[in-house]
């Protein structure tokens, strides 16, 4: 248990600290059990600084040794720092000797092992888990790591940078050791000492530079690695073409490691990667999981530069390297994706998840501006606003100055700040200095609002047609609702992008009253005050407005569509996006129309029919398909409402799948025939759609034939499960079956652990579906709670307690919201049986509570009854404490 100490750090504190290190050798004596560290710095004291008092950072650690100048000094630990007074006047060397518990450590921050191997996890502040340092991003060293291991059992020992020596030592062992030559902060340090295996692949960059790519893992695992050598083949020739950044290193590494909190992470030279962002093969790896592998293998690629070669002056400023580098991970993927319509899926995908994840947050308790004012426990921010919202404020940047605009910022920011660690305000700066004449440069201190201010905007639109003189008015408005801490909002700089759609289905020329020409019949206005009108004049028809096209800012719009108009932009919107929006409206209106009246919802024959076309449609993909016949999910349909009964949320969804099952019978067949795959496995936009639209199908084919008990389709799913050729299928296939509560489910999941049980990914696909599967007179919380005993189940993989407890409290809200209060039981129970083992991952499970103001009775006091109980625990982590306590705020 790592009882918190419970100070709260604010942003407005910063202070630069009061020396600099400017250079470290590290030695490591490997040993799971006690890891001796030796830590030699070159440490400078900074003449600005108010205090010659050298407080360096630790936790865990056993000190052994301080020798400053090589002589002894005196020194004392308070509250887990070392603090050395009377210190040289100006440079020294500071020589610490330390041990640490790699095999102890189940937090998975610092050193520790996992599958007999020694890994690192450093940010954001795992390195004080290692040795005493100033752990801080400012402080920027260049580091020379030599690493010492028994040769049989870690064969491989890597760090940063470049291999400068290696050999044998007495005793089985042997050594290597690594420079780094790039100065960095200690959260990029990283080492790997493990028996494992590498593909490696040399290749020239568009510079003329040769570099080599290596990819270790598991020697079972080495036919999983092609995909993310691809992967960064792309990445690498992507960040040249689109912003002129090659890599700077001669060897880049990734290490899978199968305990890992988060997704990767970027160290520098030395990307150490959950395993579920490497290892893909068709035969175990889904098509989703590839389009993981890919933009998890360019976020830590594209973060050489963004975070690395220039990083975080503190942690406030986190989403200076995650906003961008989601954003550079998101243009990378669409641009791989090729087609427009590719793009627009993934467009589509990329909102879906703000909307899901981010949405939320802004509007409950752990609200928290891109850039936070404080924090307790830094990691509880790496949240869905500093990353995802964070990449939306990016992506207006560059929406107001444009793609090429956009590319000059950039480089004007590496012109400025290359080895520098600095702040958002330094981002925003360039960009805007790059492009002098733009909106993003006239409004800059205004923009910056969506740095500072927390709370998802509305805007309100209204238009108005003028039939005589031809005119479209259209008055936009914006307000933010009050966040925790912040209950005034001033107005933001809202970049909206528009069209107009004609009735007759065609796109309308857009010219402004005082301009002399039409600007094309799609442009961007610039909302700013909190209500403003733009008069459009020549149009000749009544247009319907298609607003916010490709979700051009993260806002919430509230305007008057009615179905009539809905449905034109449906079927003929030239925006991807707005068209897949269109769809999902229509489903929503009916959806919440039945839940806030009688439960009952009766499926029209203009929504039926509109999705009848959207299925047949000749020119349209099937992913874009099988997206707009996707209904919002329960937690999005929740969002809309002021007050929150999960289970009717669930029965009115269900029970529209169910009537779109029938009503579309004849469409669900034919799509399910003409979209089957020819030939080989490829996870290309295409194939991945066509696939996708396939298991959609047989998933509605499944639940028509369970509820008029015909086995025709639960056959042929068990079938194409038994038969299918990759993941993907396979598990579409066994999936309509749980989904369908076929009785073939059941054998089909006994026979998938039987096939999968060595593949530990597989086997979290497995729990994982069960514990998303539709819930039905609470079976599926049963069934959970029985998973929670089996052999392959256990909290102390992050993976593995994932994909069953988080995925039951966070994405099966109807078997997780009991009226019996036992869903909150159980989490309130995993999450203090967690945080003694993990606190980071017990604090992301605290958070499935965090809506529980807007929850109906029962749930709500339930709720909160269950959310006090672990914050009355006496021996809280700062990280799980942080979030209960703002919940209950
Ligand atoms: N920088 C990593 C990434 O987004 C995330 C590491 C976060 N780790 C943590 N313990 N909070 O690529
Ligand atoms: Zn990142």
């Amino acid at each position: 248990m790592r009882e918190g100490t419970a100070t709260v750090i604010r942003r407005e504190d910063y202070a630069a600290p009061a020396y600099w290190i400017r250079s470290v050798e590290l030695t490591f004596d490997l040993d799971p059990v006690k890891t001796l560290v030796t830590n030699r710095m070159q440490v400078e004291r900074n003449p600005h600084a108010t205090t010659q008092t050298l407080r360096l950072d630790g936790e865990d650690l056993n000190l052994l040794r301080v020798l400053v100048n090589g002589e002894s000094v005196s020194f004392r630990v308070e509250n887990q720092q070392l603090v050395l007074e009377n210190l040289p006047a100006e440079s020294f060397t500071l020589e610490l000797r330390n041990t640490c518990s790699p095999e102890k450590n189940t937090q998975l921050s610092g050193l520790y092992t996992s599958s007999g191997g020694f890994f690192t996890q450093c940010e954001a502040q795992g390195f004080r888990r290692i040795t005493y340092f100033l752990d801080r991003p400012d402080v920027m060293a260049v580091y020379t790591v030599t690493l010492k291991a028994d040769r049989a059992k870690y064969p491989v020992l890597l760090s940063n940078g470049n291999l400068v020596e290696q050999g044998p030592l007495d005793n089985g062992k042997h050594y290597a050791k690594w420079h780094d030559p790039f100065p960095k902060p200690s959260y990029l340090f990283a080492l790997v000492a493990a028996k494992l295996v590498c593909r490696e692949q040399k290749i020239r960059a568009a510079s003329g530079r040769e570099h080599l790519l290596q990819v270790y893992v598991r020697a079972g695992d080495l036919d999983k690695t092609e995909h993310a050598m691809h992967s960064l083949i792309a990445s690498v020739a992507w960040d040249e073409r689109r912003f002129g950044l090659s890599l700077d290193l001669d060897r880049f590494m990734i290490v899978a490691v199968s305990d890992f909190n988060m997704g990767a992470m970027e160290n520098k030279g030395l990307n150490i990667f959950n395993t579920k962002y490497v290892l893909a093969n068709p035969a175990t790896a889904t098509d989703v999981d590839h389009a993981g592998i890919e933009s998890v293998v360019g976020h830590e690629y594209f973060h050489n530069w963004t975070g690395n070669r220039v990083t975080c002056r503190d942690w406030f400023q986190l989403s200076l390297k995650e906003g961008l580098t989601v954003f550079r991970d998101q243009e990378f993927s669409q641009d791989l994706a090729g087609t427009p319509s590719a793009r627009a899926v993934k467009r589509i995908d990329d909102v879906r998840t703000l909307r899901q994840h981010q949405f939320p947050e802004d509007a409950g308790p752990m609200a928290h501006p891109v850039r936070p004012d404080s924090y307790l426990a830094i990691d509880n921010f790496y949240t869905a606003t500093v990353y995802d919202k964070g990449a939306e404020v990016v992506r207006m940047m560059q929406t107001l100055v444009g793609r090429d605009g956009f590319a000059r910022g950039m480089t004007l920011y590496f012109e400025r700040h290359d080895g520098q660690a600095v702040t958002c305000d330094d981002f925003a700066q360039a960009i805007a200095d790059a492009n002098p004449g733009s909106a993003l440069a006239h409004k800059l201190e205004q923009f910056k609002r969506w740095y500072s201010q927390a709370g998802t905007p509305r805007v309100a639109a209204r238009g108005l047609y003028n039939a005589e003189m031809r005119t479209y008015t259209l008055e936009l408005s914006q307000h933010c609702p009050p966040t925790p801490g912040q209950s005034e909002k001033q107005p933001f700089v809202i970049p909206v992008a528009l069209g107009l759609v004609g009735r007759n289905a065609q796109p309308l020329p857009l010219q402004l009253v005082g301009e002399n020409a039409p600007a094309g019949t799609e442009r961007v206005l610039v909302l700013s005050e909190a209500a403003q009108r733009f008069e459009f004049t020549g149009i000749e028809v009544e247009p319907v407005p298609s607003l916010l096209r490709g979700f051009s800012a993260p806002v919430i719009l509230e305007d008057t569509l009615s179905d009539a108009d809905l449905l034109t932009l449906l079927a003929h919107d030239a925006d991807p996006f707005n068209r897949w929006e269109a769809g999902q409206r229509l489903a929503l209106n009916r959806l919440l129309a039945a839940i806030k009246g009688d439960g009952v919802l009766q499926l029209d024959g203009a929504y039926v029919d509109a999705m009848r076309a959207v299925i047949r449609h000749p020119a349209l993909d099937a992913a874009f398909k099988e997206l707009v016949l996707t209904l919002p999910g329960e937690s999005y349909i929740a969002e809309q409402l002021e007050e929150v009964d999960p289970q009717r949320i669930h029965a009115v969804r269900e029970s529209m799948r169910l009537q779109l099952a029938h009503a579309l019978h004849a469409e669900w067949e034919w799509a399910y025939e003409v979209h089957q795959d020819q030939g080989g496995y490829s996870p290309d936009p295409v194939s991945t759609g066509r696939r996708a639209l396939v298991s959609l199908s047989l998933a509605y084919l499944c639940l028509a034939a369970a509820e008029k008990q015909v086995p025709l389709w639960p056959g042929k799913a068990y079938q194409r499960f038994k038969d299918a050729g990759n993941m993907t299928d396979r598990l579409g296939a066994l999936s309509a079956l749980v989904g369908a509560h076929s009785e073939l489910a059941a054998p089909a999941l006994e026979r998938f652990h039987a096939m999968f049980r060595d593949e530990a990914l597989v086997v979290d696909k497995w729990f994982a579906l069960q514990a998303t599967a539709p819930e039905k007179g609470g079976r599926v919380f049963a069934r959970v709670k029985t998973l929670m005993s089996h052999p392959d189940f256990s909290l102390r993989n992050p993976n593995r307690a994932r994909s069953l407890v988080t995925a039951l409290c966070f994405s099966n809200p109807a078997a997780f919201h009991r009226t019996d209060a036992a869903g909150y039981v159980f989490w309130a129970e995993r999450v203090l049986e967690l945080d003694a083992i993990n606190p980071q991952l017990a604090a992301r499970l605290a958070r499935a509570m965090d809506r529980w103001k807007q929850l109906a009775e029962p749930y709500r006091s339930a709720a909160r009854e269950a959310i006090a109980r672990v914050a009355a625990k006496g021996e809280l982590s700062d990280d799980v404490r942080e979030i209960v306590t703002r919940a209950l705020a």
